[in-house]
């Protein structure tokens, strides 16, 4: 179980490298999903992965990530700043949690400051781009001691 990391990505992620790519980058979500999953392999990760647009979805996934993986890192993308329902199903998981922004959310509008996920995750990452991925799945390796 600990070996197992879950992957989630929330609202509008499934159009990486069509959104404002100004802000988010020109690599889609395939792109660095896909490097995930080469970088998990190497660090000895199992990796599965949920991208949806809608918040019940992303409670579901993580309900369905408790007793079976020993971490998840979300970018619960505008959900960040308004989901009660998420940092609640996230209080519900007994592993580890990180947080992952493309750009760096503090720097941008005043509504964007607020994460309701931060305060129950391990580590949160922003404004590293898609590196983002590379370094909490880095870092989630270290926590579940792999
Ligand atoms: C985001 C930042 C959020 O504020 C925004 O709503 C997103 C993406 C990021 O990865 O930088 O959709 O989570």
């Amino acid at each position: 179980m600990a070996a197992i990391v879950h992957i989630l990505n929330g609202p509008n992620l499934n159009l990486l490298g069509q959104r404002e790519p100004d802000i988010y980058g020109h690599e889609t979500l395939d792109d660095v999903l896909r490097a995930c999953q080469a970088l998990a392999a190497d660090l000895g990760l199992e990796v599965a992965t949920v991208q949806s647009n809608h918040e019940g979805a992303l409670v579901d996934a993580i309900q369905a990530a408790r007793g079976v993986a020993g971490g998840i890192i979300i970018n619960p993308a505008a959900y960040t700043h308004t989901s009660v329902a998420i940092l609640d199903a996230l209080n519900a998981f007994e592993g580890r949690v990180i947080e992952v922004h493309l750009s760096n959310i503090h720097k941008r509008e005043s509504f964007r400051h607020h994460s309701y996920v931060s305060g129950r995750a391990d580590a949160v990452i922003a404004g590293c781009g898609v590196q983002g991925y590379d370094l909490a799945l880095r870092h989630m390796a270290r926590l579940l001691e792999i």
